[in-house]
C-alpha cells in the first residue's frame, strides 16, 4: 500500500531513472559515459521510455555522452518526445539528440534567443529552467509520464522542487571512485533534516548488478 495521500497530480508522472555503481557514482571523474547497465537492464529501459511521452537529460549530459534518446523500433511520431534543459543555449548544433528520428525540445531560459534545427524551443525561467512551468506546459501538451535520466544536477532539481514521484536506480557491480565523480543526486544537497523519505516498492537482480524501484514519500497534508 501506497504510504502517503496522492494529491490530485495536475502534472506528468514523474520516474527518476539512472545507474550507478555500486559506490554510487553515475560516470567517472573525466565526466564522461561509462557503462554501468547490464544488457538486461538496457532492456528495462528501453521499454519504461517506451511506456513515457518524453524523456528529459540536462544540458551536460548532452554535451559529456551525446546520447540519441531514442528507443528502437518506434518512429518519429510514437517515439517519447526528447527534452533538454539547456538554459543558455549550449547544446550544439551536430548533437544526436537533434536527429530526425524522435520529436526534440531544448528549454532555455528566457534570456536566451539561441534556435536550432530539428528542435522546438521553449523559453521559461529567467536562469535556470522553471520546472513547475515546464510541467504545466508538459501537463497541457496531455505527457502523462515524464522520464528524468539525470544527470545529477538535474535529479536534484527535480527533488529539490518535489516533483519525482518514483525513483529507480540500477546498481552495477563496479566501483569508480573520484571524489568530484558525479552521484545521482548532486546539486546543493538537502539540509540533514530535510531529506526527502522514500519507500522501497521493489528489488530485483538484473543480469549481475540490482534494480531498486521507489516511491517518493510525501507528507500527508494538514486537516
Ligand atoms: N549513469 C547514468 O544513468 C547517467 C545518466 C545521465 C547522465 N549521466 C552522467 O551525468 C553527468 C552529467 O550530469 P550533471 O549533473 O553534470 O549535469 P546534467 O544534469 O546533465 O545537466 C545540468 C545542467 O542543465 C542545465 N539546467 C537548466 N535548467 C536546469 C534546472 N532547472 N535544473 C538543473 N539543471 C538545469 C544547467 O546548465 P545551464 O546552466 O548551462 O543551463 C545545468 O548545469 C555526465 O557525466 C553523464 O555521463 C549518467
Amino acid at each position: 500500500m501506497r504510504p502517503h495521500l496522492d494529491c490530485v497530480q495536475m502534472r506528468p508522472h514523474v520516474i527518476v531513472n539512472c545507474a550507478m555503481t555500486a559506490d554510487g557514482k553515475i560516470a567517472g571523474k573525466s565526466r564522461r559515459q561509462f557503462r554501468i547497465s547490464s544488457t538486461e537492464d538496457m532492456e528495462r529501459v528501453r521499454k519504461l521510455r517506451t511506456e513515457s511521452e518524453a524523456i528529459l537529460v540536462g544540458v551536460n549530459t548532452i554535451l559529456a555522452d551525446d546520447p540519441h534518446l531514442t528507443v528502437k523500433g518506434l518512429s518519429r511520431d510514437t517515439a517519447p518526445i526528447r527534452i533538454v534543459l539547456d538554459s543558455n543555449g549550449r547544446t550544439p548544433d551536430q548533437a544526436e539528440v537533434l536527429n530526425d528520428c524522435a520529436r526534440t525540445i531544448i528549454v532555455t531560459n528566457r534570456r536566451c534567443a539561441r534556435t536550432w534545427k530539428g528542435a522546438e524551443v521553449l523559453r521559461m525561467g529567467e536562469r535556470a529552467v522553471d520546472l513547475h512551468e515546464l510541467m504545466k506546459e508538459l501537463e497541457a501538451r496531455k505527457v502523462q509520464r515524464l522520464m528524468v535520466e539525470g544527470g545529477g544536477e538535474t535529479i536534484w532539481s527535480f527533488f529539490n522542487a518535489g516533483l519525482v514521484d518514483e525513483y529507480r536506480i540500477f546498481v552495477g557491480s563496479m566501483v569508480l571512485g573520484g571524489r568530484t565523480a558525479p552521484s545521482p543526486v548532486d546539486g546543493e544537497g538537502f539540509e540533514d533534516h530535510g531529506c526527502v523519505r522514500l519507500q522501497l516498492m521493489s528489488t530485483q537482480l538484473l543480469g549481475g548488478g540490482v534494480l531498486l524501484c521507489y516511491e517518493v514519500v510525501r507528507d500527508v497534508p494538514p486537516a
